[in-house]
């Protein structure tokens, strides 16, 4: 009889093993729709203060990623009228990556007293490392990206976001085909005793 998993060991070993894959080494086969609603209903059970839910993921299909290329030269032409043909293919290529594509967006509105702007990042982040650890436990490799378009509120317009919501990254999964673990911070160097200063 094999010895059952100790649960903390496995949840350990399952959270240091994951290490981002980056788009262009994301193949198919992507998740199926319900692997997908399963990453997603793992991003759902993070920390949310007053429970706002205040961010979505917004899924670009295949058909769609010839329009996304479209907004990545947009936004590159936004802030370098100059860029080169070459430059201008890089943007574009950023598109078509991975078999499975999201956008995730924060959503700022309704104001909450209770509930300033960084809670509600901090909702999102916790929720993307929910759908990465869900993602590697199925197999999946995944990585999130940013850029400057992201940056630009013209993208943001012709995403079709609302004017309360932002967009803080995209969400690549796929079948990866290169591993790399990346260093971790020490311990040490995050974790320290509080110090408050003396006196008002
Ligand atoms: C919101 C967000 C956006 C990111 N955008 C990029 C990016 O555009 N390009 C990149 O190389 N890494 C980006 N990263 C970092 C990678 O997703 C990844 O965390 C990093 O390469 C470390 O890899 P690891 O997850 O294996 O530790 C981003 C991370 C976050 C949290």
């Amino acid at each position: 009889m094999p010895e059952p998993l100790d649960p903390v060991a496995f949840t350990l070993e399952l959270i240091a093993s994951r290490h981002s894959v980056s788009p262009k080494k994301l193949v198919e086969p992507g998740p199926t729709e319900a692997q997908l609603r399963q990453m997603v209903a793992a991003a759902a059970c993070a920390p949310d203060h007053r429970e706002l839910a205040p961010w979505r993921l917004l899924r670009i299909a295949p058909a769609q990623r010839a329009r996304l290329a479209e907004l990545f030269e947009a936004a590159l032409h936004e802030r370098d009228p100059d860029a080169d043909a070459t430059a201008r293919a890089d943007a574009r290529a950023k598109a078509d990556r991975a078999p499975t594509l999201l956008l995730a967006v924060v959503r700022l509105a309704p104001a909450h007293d209770d509930v300033v702007d960084t809670e509600r990042y901090v909702t999102l982040g916790a929720g993307l490392m929910n759908l990465l650890l869900a993602a590697h436990a199925m197999g999946f490799g995944a990585m999130l990206t940013s850029g400057r378009a992201l940056r630009s509120a013209a993208f943001a317009r012709a995403a079709g976001l609302a004017a309360d919501e932002r967009p803080v990254c995209f969400v690549s999964i796929g079948t990866a085909t290169a591993a790399r673990r990346r260093p971790r911070a020490s311990v040490d160097d995050l974790l320290a005793d509080w110090a408050p200063r003396a006196g008002g």
